[in-house]
């Protein structure tokens, strides 16, 4: 969700204000997300690294995301809208920490779309977190050796933090940059990837739609050829 603090630049407004408007789009565009029946959509709130921001930014942010939380709560009720959390939260403030458990919890029975904000994430915190969980497993005597040996990538993915997540099939970065930063690391590797100039504030659903638009008219073949996909009926 890039370009909240230039969308508020060009207005002369603080960044806070970008983030604001950044937030009412976040919920927008997760019922155009619903509407045309994509099962799960991630939105990347705050990195490992948003920590560097300077002390203000990070605690209005935080403060921004337990309010909306709170306030939408309802919203996300009726819409069916399940929320799941994917980083380390036990390092948020309790307020934020609080509202997102409440909101987690309230909306566990909803099955319209789910709603995986990523909070506190790194892709390369996840994989390292992977390999603790695999040693752990190694020393309690549940992987031997061989296994490991053995150790396929779709295997490997159950000690990330990946196992309520579907295969990321399209990700979206907005506001003109060309860069991963630390995003869904593992799953990126056979993601469709997309970039929008536009800043998120100002994203539209008319720029939803043209990237999925873009998205059905990719063909992936997860490394075989275009001949193989045809000779299985797959495009
Ligand atoms: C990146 O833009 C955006 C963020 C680091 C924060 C995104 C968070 C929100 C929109 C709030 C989400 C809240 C809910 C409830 C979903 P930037 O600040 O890096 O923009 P810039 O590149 O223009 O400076």
């Amino acid at each position: 969700m890039d370009g909240n603090g230039r969308w508020a630049r060009q207005r002369g407004l603080p960044r806070i204000e970008g983030h604001r408007r950044g937030a009412m789009v976040a919920e927008d565009v997760v019922s155009w997300a619903a509407d045309v029946g994509v099962q799960q959509i991630s939105l990347y709130a705050f990195s490992t690294e948003n920590w560097d921001r300077p002390h203000d930014e990070v605690s209005s942010l935080m403060n921004l995301l337990a309010s909306m939380l709170t306030m939408q709560l309802p919203r996300m009720c009726k819409q069916g809208v399940r929320l799941r959390v994917l980083g380390e939260i036990s390092a948020l403030p309790s307020m934020a920490r609080n509202a997102i458990m409440h909101a987690v919890q309230k909306t566990k029975t909803c099955t319209r779309i789910e709603l995986i904000l990523c909070l506190n994430y790194g892709g390369q915190q996840e994989i390292i977190a992977g390999i603790r969980r695999l040693v752990a497993a190694m020393k309690a005597g549940e992987l031997s050796d061989e296994a490991l040996a053995g150790l396929t990538a779709a295997q490997f993915r159950h000690f990330l933090w990946r196992d309520e997540l579907l295969p990321v099939d399209l990700l979206i970065r907005t506001g003109g940059e060309f860069r991963i930063s630390n995003f869904h690391l593992w799953d990126a590797a056979y993601a469709e990837l997309y970039f929008s100039p536009t800043f998120w504030p100002d994203y539209c659903r008319e720029d939803f739609l043209q990237a999925l638009q873009a998205y059905a008219q990719r063909e992936r073949r997860f490394g075989q050829t275009s001949e193989q996909l045809q000779q299985r009926g797959k495009i």
